[in-house]
């Protein structure tokens, strides 16, 4: 019997959990399940790529993360510091664009102008845009984009009368992108933890055991095959 075509995501959306757990049920530190997330990161891309996905947004540090210990923090600065460094042949090669959401002005600059030359250099890219949220907050991103309207309420720019759902979306940090289809979350967990709260309104979600670490193509691809299986109804019938 032949199988029915997938139905491709166009958007994923990622919160890469479990990098600390997956350290410390090895006895190493916190950073070393960061530097074997990255890793997983890499791998992603490239599944995300030749499924034919459009756009993949991973969750890489939220605005609550900077509560962190400033030694957990500074390696992962390090870490986004080299990923950026690292990725402008490749990116480059593979027809990658980079784009970023979150208040990246809180990041180091050396992040920053590693961020914005990469973004640049790729932004004609085709093939996959890869979004990196960082100091990202969905509350924060409501509530900015609220000011902003609220500022274009107050010169008359907008009309109160005006205010729809889609003309709010234009004021989010994720503007350019459609929504995500379909929400992964590795290491078990259940929580939306401040990521895409109004993007992720319509998405399926699927949850996978799996520490980050350990989460690779195929785990990837099982995602994608469980996501095109939903009946997606979107509140209709
Ligand atoms: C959550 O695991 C993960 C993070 C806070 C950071 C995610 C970062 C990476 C995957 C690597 C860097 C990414 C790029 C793009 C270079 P956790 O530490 O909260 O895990 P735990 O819940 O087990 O403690």
């Amino acid at each position: 019997m032949s199988q029915a075509p997938l139905s491709i995501p166009r958007h994923v959306a990622i919160i890469m959990d479990g990098n600390g757990r997956w350290a410390e049920a090895r006895g190493l530190p916190r950073k070393a399940g960061h530097r074997a997330g990255a890793e997983t990161v890499r791998e992603v891309v490239d599944a995300a790529l030749e499924i034919g996905v459009d756009f993949i947004t991973l969750y890489a540090f939220s605005s609550e993360n900077w509560k962190r210990p400033q030694k957990e923090i500074d390696a992962l600065m390090k870490l986004l510091e080299r990923f950026l460094k690292t990725k402008g042949k490749e990116f480059m090669k593979k027809n990658i664009r980079l784009r970023s959401i979150g208040q990246t002005e809180r990041l180091p600059e050396s992040c920053r102008a590693r961020l914005a030359s990469l973004e640049k250099e790729t932004s004609e890219n085709k093939a996959l845009t890869v979004i990196l949220a960082l100091s990202y907050g969905s509350r924060e991103e409501i509530a900015e984009a609220s000011l902003r309207l609220a500022q274009k309420i107050s010169t008359g720019e907008i009309s109160p009368d005006h205010l729809t759902t889609e003309l709010f979306a234009q004021q989010l940090d994720t503007a350019p992108f459609p929504d995500p289809d379909l929400l992964i979350r590795t290491s078990g967990e259940f929580r939306l933890s401040n990521f895409l709260l109004w993007q992720l309104s319509y998405a399926e979600f699927f949850i996978s055991e799996k520490n980050w670490p350990d989460f690779n193509k195929s785990d990837f691809h099982e995602a994608v095959v469980d996501y095109s299986r939903r009946n997606r109804r979107f509140g209709g019938l």
